[in-house]
Order: C-alpha cells, then structure tokens, then sequence
C-alpha cells in the first residue's frame, strides 16, 4: 500500500521531476551553515524527504498556467514554502512530544527541544531570507501572512485542547488556517508567477485552500486508523493531546449517550492503553466514515474550483493530486 501510493505520487509528480530536483538542491544549499554544529541538525532535517506537497501544488499550479511556464522563482518559491513547512513540523513535533517522522526519529528525540526550537527558528528565518531575494513583495508579504496564519491555527488548537464539545465550524476554521492556507498560497503564488489572470489565480487558490482542508482531515484520520509504518510518525497523539478532530467531534455529537461518555472518560483518563480503547470504540460508528465524506466533499470542490480551466494533461494533474490527499496512506 504504501508503495503504491509512493509510486502513484511519483508518477503524478514525474511532469516537474528537474524541478523538484532543484528545490531539493536549493534547500541543501541554502540551509548551509559555516558552522558545523548548525549543519548537523540541519543535515537532519535534509536528509528525511516528505512528500514534497507544497513544493508540487506551486510547481503543478504554475505548469496548470501554461505548460511552459515554469520559471526559477517558482522553485525558489517551491524550496520557501517546504521550508515553512518543515520549520512547522520540528516545532510541532516539539509540542506533540513526537518521536517518529518521515519514518527516522524527530529532531527534539535525537537533539532535545532546545536544538528543535532553534532550528525551527532557523529553517523560518531562511525561508524570509530566501524569499526575499525575488524581490517580488507580493510573495514576501504572502509568505509572511500565510505563516502568521499557520501560528494562528495552532494557538486556536492549543487554545481547544481537551475541549471535548468543540465544534464543527471551529475544526474547520482550525485546519483552515493550521494547513489549508499554506497550500492555498502555493497554489496562488505558483499561478501568479506563470502570469496568470486574476480570475484563473483565484480559482487556485480556492483548489489550494479545499485540498488543503481535505488532506488534514486525511491526516487526522490517519492519526487514528493509519499504520505507523506506513505513515511514518508517530499516531495516537491527538488522542494522547487532547486534540479534537472531525471523527471524534462527530462521534461525540451523534453517538448513543453511553459511547458519549465512555469517550469523555476515555479522554480525560491517563490509561497507557486509552488510545486503543478509543479506537475500537469509534471505529464501528460511522464517524470514521463521516469524516472520509467530509474530505471528499472538500477534493469535490477543489475539482470544481479548476473545472473551468481549458482542459489539459497540467489540469488533469491537479484533478488527480487531489484525488491523491485523501486515498493515501502515508
Ligand atoms: C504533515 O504534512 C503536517 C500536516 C499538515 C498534516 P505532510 O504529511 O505533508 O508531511 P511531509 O512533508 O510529507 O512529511
Ligand atoms: C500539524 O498538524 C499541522 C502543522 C501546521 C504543523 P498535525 O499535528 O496533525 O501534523 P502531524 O500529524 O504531526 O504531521
Ligand atoms: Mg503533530
Ligand atoms: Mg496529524
């Protein structure tokens, strides 16, 4: 399964392959240091790959926009936000007291939180640095504002933490901002680098932003039904952090009182085993499923966001990679 999907990806991804080539170049090479404990962690972090999403969305946003119209800010654009993107993840892994990440232990398990904090801080700096040699202020400003954005989204989440009757319209406006906007600015930014009109670069981001919701949702139910193995990082922990995600919100808004309040004790216990107990509780229930819809519902509209470009293999691309969010396993 998780080859599959490895390959299904590097299929989608093989129109933009030298470009991703040259993120993954520019990365290394902007990230070096002259000192030598700095290039240590920073090797790290370099040498777990992801699956490159943010990096794809602008380079398949901007190839959407004419297939020749891939340029070398757009990977300069493409190597920034990976970098906001991994500068969330050491941080959030500080906070989730994660071990496992792109299946090799996370940073703050090798280095300490310490370490983990201040290479955060130094892979966000650098995106600012990298991206300010564009001299494009549109795609500073946006960078900047769409990473206030991912703060906001998870100060909101910590701000929920073990609030058990969050709701639905909270979730969302949570993921929206925690991971949707990111992926609504790459797609934005990669559409406006190919020149594209505003009415076209609108229809992106609307695509980024529904994708993007999509693929938390995805996450968050891989962080209950997914395999570590195949996911790569640790599971369970927003069980273990109190985080509310759609399956659980759903469960606690549609389930028979008594499951209701298994869940509630369940949650607020320190049981070593709660995870797996919550799991079985919540997996014949169809809350599983409701939130399987949901992200559906969201790969639907990113579809319809791009329907009406001219039809294209670029656009047929992005149909599929949409598709991709929510059917994979890792
Ligand atoms: C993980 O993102 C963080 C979320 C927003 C859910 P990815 O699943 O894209 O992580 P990598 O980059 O592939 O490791
Ligand atoms: C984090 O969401 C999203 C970020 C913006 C970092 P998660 O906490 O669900 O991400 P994972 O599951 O650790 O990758
Ligand atoms: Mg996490
Ligand atoms: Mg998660």
């Amino acid at each position: 399964m998780g080859n599959r999907i490895t390959s299904s990806l590097a299929s989608l991804t093989e129109c933009i392959a030298p470009q991703l080539q040259a993120v993954d170049r520019l990365f290394t090479l902007e990230l070096e240091s002259r000192l030598e404990c700095v290039n240590v962690l920073v090797r790290h972090v370099s040498r777990f790959r992801g699956k490159m999403l943010r990096p794809c969305l602008v380079l398949l946003a901007g190839r959407a926009c004419g297939a020749d119209a891939l340029t070398d800010a757009h990977v300069t654009i493409a190597t920034v936000v990976e970098m906001v993107h991994m500068a969330t993840l050491v941080h959030d892994d500080v906070l989730d007291e994660a071990e496992l990440r792109r299946k090799g232990a996370t940073l703050n398990h090798l280095r300490g939180n310490e370490a983990a904090v201040l290479l955060g801080d130094y892979l966000i700096s650098h995106s600012y640095h990298l991206c300010s040699s564009l001299n494009d202020q549109f795609a500073s400003r946006l960078i900047a504002r769409t990473t206030n954005e991912v703060c906001e989204g998870e100060l909101l989440q910590i701000h929920h933490r073990n609030n058990l009757d969050l709701d639905e319209e909270t979730y969302f406006e949570m993921i929206e901002r925690k991971t949707a906007a990111l992926c609504a600015s790459c797609c934005l930014l990669g559409a406006k680098l190919s020149g594209a009109s505003e009415g076209v670069v609108a229809r992106l981001e609307v695509y980024g932003r529904s994708l993007g919701i999509a693929f938390q949702i995805q996450d968050d139910i891989l962080d209950i039904v997914g395999d570590a193995s195949t996911v790569g990082k640790t599971l369970g922990i927003d069980i273990e952090k109190g985080k509310m995600t759609l399956p659980m919100i759903h469960f606690m808004r549609t389930a028979p009182r008594e499951h209701r309040q298994l869940l509630r004790t369940l949650l607020e216990s320190r049981e070593a085993d709660k995870g797996e107990k919550i799991r079985n509780l919540i997996l014949p229930s169809g809350s599983i499923q409701y939130a399987r819809d949901a992200a559906r519902g969201q790969v639907e509209r990113a579809r319809s966001a791009i329907a009406g470009l001219p039809e294209s293999a670029e656009r047929q691309v992005l149909d599929v990679m949409a598709e991709f969010v929510i059917e994979r396993g890792m």
